[in-house]
């Protein structure tokens, strides 16, 4: 069941305007059944939540339809879903609650792989409470995050681990069900960032061993909205700051003030796009075609990764960062006597988007050694992308040698 990307790109009204869309990776553009969505949720008409007319009742769908998306998306429960703004978001809102338990003596992991949205929000709110941090530190060259690195650092004090399921600069896949293992072992919580890794492959939250799971919308073809993903027992079990009137109930408690009712049609209807990836071959339950989608996503990703990586690595004037075994088709590269916003610029000439500069891996990037050098270039493949694209990527940085 492989994919066929002359059909699915044909879905994508943006893609029509000739550029290669490589910057996936910072957020991807919406098929058409996304926008119909969300342009049809707000011509039916829709009220604020929990009312007693027409239009409120098909906000409460819409929400209780997105909750069921999203764990079907990730192998989590609907119940566990809490939608929000972003991931960032979410995750400050978490590590605030999460904090609140913590004090002098306890300990969190956070890594230096990580995007700092999965490193600050801990950082700070460890510091708040007293709490001690400790870094997970980066294997160069591969770029990995070894699970030893973790067993050394995780011990009885160790509250949570909090991990990228996959880096959004270098593309690498740490073993997040090994760390999880390690954090339950100690008593501990995983707060695992799947932002990067959600539209790249199948996702099971119960295989990767994660208490928390956050993702957003905006990077699977979906609308700009994050959700965290979390046992429903758990979140039972923690008390977010919330306004007195506002619902108690789980995971309602979680998501400050009125959600984008409109934006979540578009992210069921972009979990209803990842499911129809694979074609019509794919069948049975939603679940199911999704893994069958995402299967076939990740395939064709990693096929035209090998041809980018490729002819990237075969130019003398480029340098390729990352070399993980399990990594997203992300790559992340700099160019001899350029900067990586002229690289940017050069390729936007050429009817080629990407992003250059660290990309909010503020760690990696130092790590790296390209913090202070403007970053990098990232260009990063998604289930629309073609060879096409590849193959005018690669020429317009080819220009750029000698
Ligand atoms: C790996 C990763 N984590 C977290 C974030 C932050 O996500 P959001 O924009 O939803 O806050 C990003 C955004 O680029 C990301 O790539």
């Amino acid at each position: 069941m492989g994919l066929d990307v002359d059909r699915v790109r044909a879905r994508y009204p943006a893609l029509a305007d000739g550029y290669a869309y490589l910057d996936g990776a910072a957020g991807t553009q919406l098929p058409d059944s996304v926008i119909d969505a969300m342009a049809g949720a707000c011509r039916a008409g829709l009220g604020n939540a929990g009312g007693a007319f027409p239009a409120s009742r098909r906000s409460d769908a819409i929400t209780a339809g997105c909750r069921r998306a999203v764990a079907d998306l990730t192998g989590g429960r609907p119940e566990g879903v809490i939608l929000g703004p972003n991931m960032t978001t979410l995750t400050y809102r978490l590590a605030r609650t999460l904090a609140a338990g913590w004090g002098p003596g306890d300990e969190i992991v956070v890594s230096r792989l990580d995007h700092d949205a999965n490193v600050r929000p801990w950082v700070q709110a460890a510091a708040a409470a007293g709490a001690g941090v400790r870094w997970a530190d980066v294997q160069l060259p591969e770029g990995d995050l070894p699970l030893a690195t973790f067993a050394h650092l995780i011990s009885d004090r160790t509250r949570l681990v909090a991990v990228s399921a996959a880096s959004n600069l270098i593309g690498t896949r740490p073993d997040v069900a090994g760390i999880a293992g390690l954090a339950h072992a100690a008593g501990a919580l995983a707060y695992v960032d799947g932002v990067h890794a959600t539209p790249h492959g199948p996702v099971d939250v119960g295989e990767l061993g994660a208490d928390f799971y956050a993702t957003s919308a905006y990077k699977w073809s979906g609308p700009h909205v994050g959700a965290v993903v979390a046992d429903p027992g758990l979140l039972e079990s923690l008390a977010p700051d919330k306004l007195v009137p506002a619902p108690g109930e789980v995971p309602d408690r979680f998501e400050q003030g009125t959600l984008p009712f409109a934006d979540l049609a578009g992210v069921t209807a972009a979990v209803e796009h990842l499911a129809s990836l694979a074609g019509a071959a794919a069948a049975g339950t939603r679940r199911e075609r999704i893994l069958a989608g995402l299967a076939a996503a990740e395939a064709h990703e990693q096929d035209l990764f090998r041809v980018l990586l490729g002819g990237l690595d075969a130019m003398d004037h480029v340098t390729t960062y990352g070399k993980a075994a399990r990594r997203t088709a992300t790559a992340y590269f700099t160019v001899a006597g350029r900067t990586p916003r002229q690289v940017a610029e050069h390729l936007a000439g050429r009817k080629v988007n990407v992003w250059d500069g660290d990309n909010y891996a503020w760690e990696l990037a130092g790590v790296l050694g390209l913090r202070d050098s403007g970053g990098a270039v990232r260009a990063g493949l998604v289930h629309y992308n073609d060879r096409s694209d590849v193959d005018r990527l690669l020429a317009a940085v080819a220009e750029l040698g000698g």
